[in-house]
């Protein structure tokens, strides 16, 4: 994964082998330790058509090639031909890459709009781990695809609906008072969302009751309205407080609850089409020949059900908001559910069902904890994120007391933790997240990342006071550079492959991962280089180095949804 270096030693090797470019390309090959060069092209392919054993290619070609080429030098080993570049020559081309102002930046999604649904909490629920993935992931996700020229619209699709909002009215109305769900709506909501289940099991009434207001707010009744309403905007603040500690804006807060007129359409389409059929009372659409159980459209009752809704929201962004991509940042236990309801829309015949994509993710657990809201056993999200940001002060007050705005440090700190130890995992893999363990600034942690780049401004803040500016550092690229810092540069230099790699496989993971390499390759130069010497020429360049790192960790935080503070 370092895009610059393999097309360059596409074009170095052009003249001495028999292979097109793209099979150049796709035979290249990262040698697994440093001692072998930057590059390994393997002999196999060619060995058929020369007639010769990989090894004697290798070894021709090696001599071949050094005896043309200026800056590059070709080692034999095994079938191996090894390529090294003179850091010398090329490392001031890889700098003046990096140090453009939109590093990363690419235009391949120019002209293509791309709709993510992420977070979608539900009202008076809980925001459970599992909206915290998708938050983060779909947070991440938006940034890679803005970054690579697509235009974006984040879309919460807030689950403002259904037949719990007419249990919460009937237990609020017995058991509730406006002053306690106005101080802590989310938790009030779940005390009578339980006490209210607890209670069923006494009182038989209370299950029709419910129905009854539901059926009332269904019916536009003024009174269940209202009650809605206000439900529905008390935990919407509570959320609020959550995305703005997590740094995560919407461009669209769209409710369940807005599709409730686009619906009836949906229906009468299905049934023009002749996809309805009855089972057992309710209204499905068959998907045997796609070897899915029928989705299920109208219960026995008559009403809509999520995947009803569903079908209404992909068209409504589809025909209403012109999305050429529709992305699903949901749990992977809704993949059923998805399957169904991108089936129905290909069988209405929409011809772009394939445009639309789940993107799931697996279960998350934070110390062992899990949520389930019917038995009230809850992580509340901002309760851990207090916790984090607590550990991330203790921390810092260790290891620099004198920091003045330590507070929001600590919370940039302890927050990037949970972000990037969720994103740093492939996002399928069950995770159970240890905090302590992603609160450490050393192992592969965001607050290392965040240390890193920390680290590298103070060098560069060190250099400007001397005098050195990062503006001056690509004027000069005469410095022998050491294996360490050749290694850093390298690192750096992939940076817009992780990025393009990530957004191929929609995975967060592969920057994340790509940022715990910079760093590592950082550090190893910070610790074996000394950076600030006597000579400015020398000190410039490696300036350089440090100026294109902590460049890439920082927009790569940022990317991730992770803030990077200058002092820590
Ligand atoms: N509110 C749902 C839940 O918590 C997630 C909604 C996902 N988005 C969608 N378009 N279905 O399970």
């Amino acid at each position: 994964m370092m895009t610059i270096l393999l097309q360059w030693s596409v074009e170095q090797l052009q003249p001495y082998v028999t292979q097109t470019r793209e099979e150049i390309l796709a035979v290249l090959e990262v040698p697994p330790r440093p001692g072998l060069g930057d590059v390994a092209f393997p002999c196999y392919a060619l060995a058929r058509e020369w007639r010769k054993p990989p090894d004697a290619i290798a070894e021709e070609l090696a001599a071949r090639f050094n005896e043309g080429a200026s800056g590059v030098s070709a080692q034999a080993a095994g079938p191996y031909l090894n390529l090294s570049f003179d850091p010398q020559q090329w490392a001031p081309k890889l700098l003046a890459a990096a140090l453009a102002h939109d590093y990363g930046h690419s235009a391949v999604g120019q002209g293509q709009r791309v709709i993510i649904d992420m977070s979608s909490p539900n009202i008076a629920k809980p925001f459970g781990v599992g909206h915290l993935r998708s938050t983060m992931i779909g947070n991440a996700l938006a940034n890679l695809y803005r970054i690579s020229g697509y235009e974006v619209v984040t879309v919460n699709h807030i689950g403002d609906w259904g037949t719990q909002f007419g249990k919460l009215m009937e237990a609020y109305k017995r058991w509730g008072n406006e002053e306690v769900l106005k101080e802590a709506p989310i938790r009030e909501s779940l005390r009578l969302y339980v006490k209210f289940h607890e209670e069923t099991e006494e009182d038989d009434t209370l299950e029709a009751e419910a129905r009854r207001w539901f059926w009332r707010l269904e019916n536009g009744d003024a009174e269940a309205l209202r009650l809605w309403q206000y439900f529905v905007s008390v935990s919407l603040e509570e959320f609020e407080r959550v995305y703005a500690r997590l740094g995560v804006k919407f461009d669209h807060t769209l409710g369940e609850s807005f599709y409730n007129d686009k619906m009836e359409a949906v229906v009468s389409q299905l049934r023009e089409l002749e996809l309805l059929e009855e089972s057992d009372g309710a209204q499905v659409v068959r998907l045997d020949d796609e070897g899915v159980p029928p989705c299920l459209i109208l219960k026995s009752d008559g009403t809509t059900i999520y995947p009803t809704r569903d079908l209404a929201t992909a068209l409504y962004r589809k025909t209403e908001m012109n999305g050429d991509l529709l992305l699903y940042v949901v749990g992977g236990e809704q993949k059923l559910h998805f399957q169904q309801v991108f089936h129905v829309l290909k069988r209405m015949g929409v011809g772009w069902s394939h445009q639309c994509r789940h993107i799931p993710f697996g279960l998350m657990k934070i110390d062992g904890r899990k949520m389930s809201t019917r038995k009230g056993q809850v992580v509340y999200l901002d309760e851990v994120l207090d916790e984090a940001v607590r550990k991330a002060e203790e921390i810092i007050e260790e290891k620099n007391a004198a920091l003045d705005n330590r507070r929001e440090v600590a919370e940039a700190v302890g927050i990037g933790a949970i972000v990037f130890g969720d994103l740093k995992h492939n996002r399928m893999l069950e995770v159970d997240f240890s905090l302590d363990e992603a609160i450490k600034f050393e192992g592969e942690t965001g607050p290392y990342v965040q240390y890193t780049a920390a680290r590298g401004y103070k060098l560069l803040k060190t250099g400007m006071d001397k005098g050195l500016a990062v503006d001056e550092i690509l004027q000069d690229g005469v410095y022998l550079y050491s294996a360490a810092a050749w290694e850093c540069l390298k690192m750096v230099a992939a940076y817009p492959a992780a990025i393009e790699e990530a957004l191929r496989v929609h995975e967060p993971s592969v920057l994340a991962r790509h940022l715990l390499e910079v760093s590592k390759s950082f550090n190893r130069f910070y610790n074996q280089d000394r950076v600030i010497t006597e000579s400015s020429e020398e000190t410039l360049a490696k300036l350089g180095i440090v100026a294109a790192a902590v460049q890439v960790l920082r927009s790569g935080l940022q990317l991730l949804g992770v803030k990077s503070p200058q002092q820590i």
